[in-house]
């Protein structure tokens, strides 16, 4: 069985990512987030300081490492994808359709300052600063499978931390049934929105059920091997739901809102017949274009395309299926 529940021995997250994986990350500062001058530091016991100083002089503020990270549960043993993949092969249409434009041109999205609107069945909403959001939570590498429908797959050290403890923050009330989530919107600067024959409207929303959203293999990340959030991966703040296909975990989260109506979410919108609202990684339901029974693995080349069995719930079945005991999967898709 491939998922284990780390304990407190476990290595932390620098001794186990490999040497040359961090050095290829500098080439990838200039891309990430300045988060470090927008208050993750304050998050983050130990790198506010070291961060300031870089921040001063290389601007860009991401030249401290994420240092008092720990290691999470439900990581997975599997090789992960090398940082150069999880950094250059994106999905992120407000930047681009084609894989690599979300890096080219993720300079384009304006991180600094950053809030999230907290709204809907809470009885405390608001609109809250980046670094509010994130000062209570310890942050947890969690080192997760991520599926996309497209049948590729990787495995990425994300840091988070679970989206449960954030919403219980904000007291939910009993009419929060459901939670939707929406994407920054700003077509001046993210050129994917300005598209008029763009295949999805904007801005990009998804959701969860409420029980969905508690589950504890749910996160926010901000933050992936070691360092805060490239912004092509959708910085500064991300869903990430590891059992379900990647569209769900939608990237740069600028609203969350708690309702008692299940939301209509970006991709069931644009073809309802192809992209159901749960989407749960599911091998005996296929996609009309891509079989799901079986996925690439990232890094894999036309030669060497490195295929592997597609597993229910992306094989975290035992975290989850309770979830979805008694539906029917291939209705509910
Ligand atoms: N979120 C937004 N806002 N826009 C997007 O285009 N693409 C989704 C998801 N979140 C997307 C998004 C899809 S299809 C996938 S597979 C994952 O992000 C990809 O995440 P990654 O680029 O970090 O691998």
């Amino acid at each position: 069985m491939l998922i284990r529940i780390r304990d407190e021995s476990a290595p932390a997250p620098s001794e186990i990512t490999p040497e040359s994986v961090y050095r290829d990350r500098r080439r990838f500062m200039g891309q990430a987030a300045g988060l470090l001058t927008m208050g993750l530091g304050a998050a983050l016991p130990g790198c506010g300081q070291a961060g300031e100083q870089t921040a001063g002089k290389a601007g860009h503020g991401l030249g401290a490492k994420l240092k008092s990270v720990k290691p999470g549960p439900y990581g997975t043993e599997e090789p992960k994808t090398p940082f150069d993949d999880v950094t250059s092969y994106n999905n992120f249409y407000e930047l681009g359709l084609d894989k690599a434009d979300p890096a080219r041109l993720a300079h384009r999205l304006p991180t600094d300052p950053w809030s999230v609107e907290i709204s809907g069945a809470v009885e405390k909403p608001g609109t809250y600063a980046l670094e509010d959001i994130l000062k209570p939570h310890a942050l947890e590498e969690r080192v997760y499978r991520l599926r996309c429908v497209e049948a590729w797959s990787m495995v990425v050290p994300w840091i988070g931390f679970p989206l449960g403890d954030l919403l219980r923050r904000f007291n939910p009330t009993s009419a929060a049934k459901y939670v939707h989530f929406t994407t920054l919107y700003d077509p001046d600067n993210l050129p994917g929105q300005k598209r008029s024959l763009s295949s999805i409207e904007y801005p990009y929303v998804e959701g969860l059920r409420i029980d969905e959203a508690m589950n504890p293999l749910a996160i926010l990340a901000v933050g992936l091997y070691g360092d805060a959030m490239p912004k092509q991966n959708g910085a500064p703040i991300r869903l990430i739901v590891p059992w379900k296909y990647g569209f769900k975990s939608i990237k740069s989260i600028v609203r969350i809102h708690l309702a008692e109506t299940m939301p209509r979410t970006t991709w069931n919108k644009s073809a309802p017949h192809e992209y159901g609202f749960y989407a749960n990684v599911n091998p005996e339901v296929s996609h009309p274009r891509w079989s799901q029974a079986r996925e690439r693995r990232l890094p894999s080349t036309l030669w060497s395309p490195n295929y592997i069995p597609t597993r229910k719930f992306n094989g975290y079945g035992e975290q989850v299926a309770s979830l979805y005991s008694g539906m029917n999967l291939r209705k509910f898709f």
